[in-house]
């Protein structure tokens, strides 16, 4: 019975059936109609069938047999054959024999959706022109390789979704004109190399939701004009350039609720046309400098929901065609506080999203470089100042900005005008938490007299560390001296490079002077070497915020040492003398030659003195006699020079004899 049935339907079919269409009846309980182009739709739909209706019309092209209770393939006589869409979504077929589906010779499209099929073997289907192919919600645990085969040629859609694949066979999926594939919900563990090899026109391939931890290296290799690849709510733990090997056409990656905590560096090389990039749940702490290197096209970058606290410094600057970039959702706060410009090099950045951040202060250089800017989020960070200059070559039209932090003193008096004049009244709500007579209280709601400057809670630092130049070996300290007018305890941290030093030897004093707490906090490096060279820099904290130390350069010099010092020679005139000298330090010395104390000696004048490209062997072509002498080696770098007094047999000296016409006695 039609019950259920919903009345605009049945009319539809009565008119459809007093239509031109010269059909033989239709066969009960199924319903007929004519769909658009001369499709002829035979609809079986939930009416608990285990075979095919008898004597279905002719000419009919569609059918759907949705939600019966068959167990194999149905066969249509000689209607089968004109059959071109085929539709069987939830039945009850296990298997799929080729000679089931022989009759289908016009088959185009074949939904098998939620059925029981268990394995696709080799001899399933027969040499057919099937291009649709849905199998999602089965319960497929195995392709023999080869099972495509007779429908290779034609494939142009394949969706597995929700089977039982642990692992995809080499070769299987050689299907070269197939367009998408989709194998999400599956149990895909590891993506061997080479798996996909043969897909040449493959566009779009979707595996979420598989529990992926490792994609080998060539994973998707052979896949050369893919252009989107979704593999969300995996537990991949890393981007490389291994996995994404030959992916020269991609534009949509979409790696979002993984567990990447690593982007290598040129893991993008192969993908410079990416246009749109998801990242978002995932377990990245920090970005090096060369997290985004090569994505010069990239226009969309989700970063949100992770843990990201360590921006290296840069990382976005090659994002010249970027226009929306998400960071909802992390840990950043000295990133952007410190005065540098993070986002510098984003010249096209329409939208930024920074919610849920920990960000406390917005500096003047904050947003710099960011001249295309619209759209701005803060929300939901707990700001407490905003430099009045920080937004304003921006083009704002969106602001949202959530703070009940504001420390409204003098320099938060530009706010409230602002906001009024640029409209934000309605996205923005700026509650001051300082001083203690504006607690709660909105910056709209304050007249400009009220912000006054009566203190500085907010520490400042008043002695910056200096540049400095060590010996290796040597101890250094560094110092930094901060003051409030807050009795708020005042934390400190040095970073290196931008990093934070956790092992540090660090001292901190604190004290009181004039009502202002004064903070002294003192580096040292001990017996330093090469790899303490870098820039240093203290952050001292309060409650009311951070304040950022410039940067002070250390460089580790050492003097040079002589690796090889040249020896006595005796030689012949005429003939060409070789003298050895090399020396290490810290930066590389340079070597210099003095004969009898003096620089302007016969070879150095004649230009007959030369060396060998990167090779520590001084010649003097052509000795003559005035050559004859003591000659020394100098090796001067930065740190010093090791010079020698003209004296033979000691290290960086030389004496050269030349004899007329008799063999040479030196070293060669
Ligand atoms: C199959 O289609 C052809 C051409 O449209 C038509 O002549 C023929 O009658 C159809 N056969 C059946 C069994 O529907
Ligand atoms: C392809 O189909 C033909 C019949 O159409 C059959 O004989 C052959 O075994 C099939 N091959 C595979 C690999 O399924
Ligand atoms: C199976 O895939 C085809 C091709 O994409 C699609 O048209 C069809 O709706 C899918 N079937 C189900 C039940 O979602
Ligand atoms: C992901 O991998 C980690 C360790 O490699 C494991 O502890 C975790 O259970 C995995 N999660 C899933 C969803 O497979
Ligand atoms: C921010 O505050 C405004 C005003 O209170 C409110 O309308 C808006 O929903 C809040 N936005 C967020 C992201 O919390
Ligand atoms: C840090 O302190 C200096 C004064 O020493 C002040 O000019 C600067 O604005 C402060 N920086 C921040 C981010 O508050
Ligand atoms: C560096 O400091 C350590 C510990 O204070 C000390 O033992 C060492 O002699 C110092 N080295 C130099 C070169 O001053
Ligand atoms: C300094 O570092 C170099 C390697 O860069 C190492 O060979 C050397 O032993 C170190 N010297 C000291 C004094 O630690
Ligand atoms: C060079 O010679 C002078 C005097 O003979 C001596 O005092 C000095 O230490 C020497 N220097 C070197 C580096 O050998």
């Amino acid at each position: 019975m039609a019950e259920g049935w919903p009345i605009p339907s049945a009319l539809v079919f009565m008119l459809l059936s007093l239509s031109a269409w010269a059909l033989g009846s239709c066969p009960a309980p199924c319903s007929c109609s004519k769909g658009q182009d001369e499709v002829h739709v035979l609809d079986c739909n939930r009416k608990k069938l285990s075979t095919a209706p008898l004597d279905p019309p002719d000419g009919i092209t569609q059918v759907t047999m949705n939600h019966n209770e068959l167990t194999v393939v149905p066969f249509f006589g000689d209607a089968s054959s004109n059959i071109t869409s085929l539709s069987l979504v939830h039945n009850r077929i296990s298997e799929l024999l080729m000679h089931q589906l022989q009759p289908y010779v016009s088959l185009e499209t074949l939904d098998l959706t939620s059925n029981s099929i268990s394995e696709l073997k080799v001899g399933s289907f027969p040499s057919m022109q099937l291009k649709y192919l849905n199998l999602s919600n089965n319960k497929i645990s195995v392709l023999e390789p080869g099972c495509f085969e007779n429908i290779s040629s034609s494939l142009l859609v394949l969706k597995l979704n929700r089977n039982r694949l642990v692992a995809l066979p080499s070769k299987v999926f050689k299907l070269p004109q197939l367009q998408f594939l989709e194998i999400k919900r599956n149990k895909i563990k590891i993506v061997d190399s080479l798996t996909f090899k043969g897909m040449d026109s493959l566009k779009s391939l979707k595996m979420q939701r598989n529990g992926i931890t490792k994609l080998m290296d060539g994973a998707f290799f052979g896949l050369e004009n893919i252009e989107e690849l979704e593999l969300e709510h995996n537990n991949l733990t890393e981007v490389n350039k291994g996995w994404l090997y030959g992916l020269c056409m991609l534009r949509v990656l979409r790696v979002s609720q993984n567990a990447v905590g690593i982007i290598r560096p040129d893991a993008w090389e192969f993908c410079e046309k990416l246009q749109e990039l998801d990242l978002s749940f995932n377990h990245l702490t920090r970005l090096e400098e060369t997290a985004f290197v090569g994505l010069g096209l990239l226009e969309s970058l989700n970063l949100g929901e992770n843990s990201l606290s360590h921006l290296g410094e840069g990382v976005f600057s090659g994002l010249a065609s970027l226009r929306t970039l998400d960071i909802r959702n992390n840990e950043i706060s000295w990133a952007i506080e410190d005065s540098i410009g993070v986002f510098e090099g984003m010249k096209k950045l329409n939208t930024l999203i920074l919610q849920q951040n920990k960000i406390k202060s917005i500096t003047k250089k904050a947003f710099e470089g960011l001249e295309e800017l619209e759209h701005l989020d803060l929300s939901k960070n707990g700001i407490m100042s905003i430099h009045p200059e920080a937004l304003s070559h921006t083009k704002l039209k969106v602001f949202v900005l959530n703070t009940s932090s504001l420390l409204c003193d003098c320099h938060m008096q530009w706010l409230g005008p602002w906001l009024t004049d640029s409209q934000f009244q309605q996205s923005v709500s700026a509650i001051c938490a300082h001083p203690a007579s504006h607690l709660g209280r909105n910056v709209l709601s304050i007249s400009p007299e009220e912000f006054v400057c009566d203190d500085f809670p907010k520490p400042r630092i008043t002695t910056h560390p200096e540049t400095s130049v060590a010996l290796r070996g040597n101890n250094v300290t560094l110092n930094c001296i901060a003051s409030s007018s807050s009795d708020s305890p005042m934390t400190t941290a040095w970073r290196k490079d931008g990093e934070v030093l956790y092992d540090a030897e660090v001292q901190n004093y604190a004290r009181y002077q004039e009502g202002e707490l004064i903070y002294t906090t003192v580096l040292h490096l001990l017996n330093v070497n090469f790899t303490d060279e870098g820039r240093y820099q203290c952050v001292v904290s309060n409650h009311f915020g951070a304040n950022y130390s410039n940067r002070a350069k250390l460089t580790v010099n050492a003097l040079p040492s002589f690796l090889k010092t040249p020896m006595d020679l005796t030689i012949r005139t005429g003939t060409m003398a070789r003298l050895e000298c090399a020396a290490e330090g810290h930066p590389s010395p340079q070597i210099a030659w003095q004969k009898d104390g003096g620089t302007d000696f016969p070879a150095a004048r004649e230009r007959r003195m030369h060396v060998m490209p990167d090779d520590d062997i001084f010649f003097i072509a052509n000795v003559k006699t005035e050559d004859m002498g003591v000659y020394s080696c100098t090796a001067q770098n930065a740190a010093g020079s090791l010079s020698a007094n003209a004296t033979s047999h000691r290290p960086g000296n030389s004496i050269l004899h030349a004899t007329a016409g008799r063999p040479n006695s030196g070293p060669w």
